[in-house]
């Protein structure tokens, strides 16, 4: 199993090109389903993720071309099956997504339960009471969700319990070919939701309020071709931002979105960066100087997002003074508070939703392991700034998330190497 072996206390410093957004990639993938024509997606991250996804597509029949540019054609004009394997969507919970666009274009389909994962139960009610609200019938046996409809979905008015990105996804494609028109209340309102919508306008579908929490839909016919471009990684922007600033460094983002960061950005401010915006870049300079420690609470857009919640607590662990770091969207998010403290952090669990970090001066190599994938990334982030070389194990997890990891550290000056 790879390793990653980081020797750290070198301030990161140097350009970046921040890559497309895996949360957006993935869910762009599985729209392609909705029609028969040929899709072309640019800006594709090379991700573990999204070959698996690929991986599904091509066992539901469609046919996909990668160039050399990374930029992928999805054709599924003959699909020839209806059901997403276990062993395609436990790998990846995100495989799920391929439910909406199934339903809605052929009337079936049969999808594994994606069951629960490290950082939480993660259950799927309100996708399929969405799905049955627009007419579907659902059943669950043998671990697997079927799905059935008798003539087309039907548009339909619904509201969600919570605020759930993949429902909201899941239900928002299924609606673009369904007979009528749907509203979705309480929707997410995450850049990558507003991502998908564009892909699916340019699509044909006919979609309304995208990026607020009530979602419009008329249903159409039949979506066609399209081109689309997937948007940049805010996540992947933000991990390596306060990487930059835990380690004291100064780096420029290439490529990055700072309308989609706000929350995120306003954070490394308070934290003492200097932090500045142009037309596609982001940069960060700390000037030397140590984090000033933050508080974080997570919430849904355009709250701070629960996907930088670790790397921001790594960054607290070696800041001056005490932060409080909650957690509300997952139960289990805090795996990686353990594996910083053997890294010499002090960091206290007051519940399960509660942390208190009180900021040390630096942090010790040590060997760590890796739980899931943004607490993978903040024991890179903490082994960066760690005094002496520490190898973090089960990194297969990064490896689902961030494209090329070792290179782009290595283009920003960090001393890291993958072992085995
Ligand atoms: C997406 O997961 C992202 N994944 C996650 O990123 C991200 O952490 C999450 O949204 C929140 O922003 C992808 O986009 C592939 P949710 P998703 O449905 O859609 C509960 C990463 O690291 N819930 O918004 O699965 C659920 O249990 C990953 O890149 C229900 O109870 O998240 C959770 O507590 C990890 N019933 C909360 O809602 C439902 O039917 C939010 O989940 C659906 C969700």
């Amino acid at each position: 199993m790879d390793k990653l072996q980081i020797r750290g206390g070198k301030p990161l410093a140097g350009r970046l090109k921040v890559s497309g957004a895996k949360n957006s990639a993935l869910k762009i993938l599985a729209a392609t389903l909705l029609t028969e024509q040929p899709v072309r997606i640019d800006n594709m991250p090379h991700l573990n993720d999204v070959t698996t996804m690929i991986e599904l597509l091509g066992c539901l029949g469609a046919e996909v071309l990668v160039d050399e540019h990374l930029s992928v054609e999805v054709c599924a004009g003959n699909v020839r099956s209806l059901k997403a394997p276990y062993e395609l969507v436990k790998t990846m919970r995100a495989s799920f997504l391929v439910m909406g666009p199934l339903l809605a274009r052929f009337g079936a389909a049969e999808v594994s339960l994606p069951g629960g994962c490290a950082i939480g139960a993660r259950p799927v009610d309100q996708h399929l009471k969405g799905f049955e609200a627009m007419g579907a019938e659902i059943s669950v046996d043998g671990g697997y969700v079927q799905g059935r409809v008798r003539e087309r979905l039907r548009g339909a008015d619904i509201h969600m319990e919570m605020v759930t990105v993949g429902g909201t996804e899941n239900l928002l494609m299924a609606a673009t070919l369904a007979d009528g028109r749907t509203v979705l209340r309480n929707a997410a309102q995450e850049p990558e939701i507003i991502d998908l919508a564009q892909c699916l306008i340019a699509m044909g579908a006919k979609i309304r309020g995208h990026g607020t929490d009530t979602i419009e839909v008329e249903g159409v016919e039949a979506l066609h071709g399209a081109e689309y471009r997937v948007m940049p990684d805010r996540i992947e922007a933000g991990t390596y931002l306060a990487a930059a600033a835990a380690t004291r460094g100064a780096i420029e983002l290439i490529g990055a979105d700072a309308g989609t960061m706000g929350t995120v950005l306003e954070r490394l401010r308070a934290a003492g960066a200097d932090v500045t915006c142009g037309d596609g870049c982001i940069r960060l300079d700390m000037h030397g100087a140590r984090p000033r420690a933050v508080d974080i609470d997570t919430a849904p857009y355009p709250g701070f997002p629960t996907d930088l919640q670790a790397q921001f607590m790594a960054m607290d662990a070696v800041a001056d003074g005490e932060a409080r770091v909650t957690e509300t969207i997952f139960e289990n998010r805090f795996m990686h508070v353990q594996e910083m403290n053997r890294l010499g952090a002090n960091i206290e669990l007051v519940n399960s939703s509660t942390a208190v970090v009180h900021g040390v001066e630096s942090l010790r190599a040590a060997p760590v392991m890796a739980t899931d994938l943004r607490a993978s990334f903040s024991l890179v982030l903490a082994a960066l700034v760690a005094e002496g070389t520490t190898v973090i194990d089960r990194i297969y997890h990064i490896d689902r998330g961030y494209e090329t990891i070792e290179e782009k550290l290595s283009l920003l000056g960090a001393d890291v190497a993958r072992i085995r």
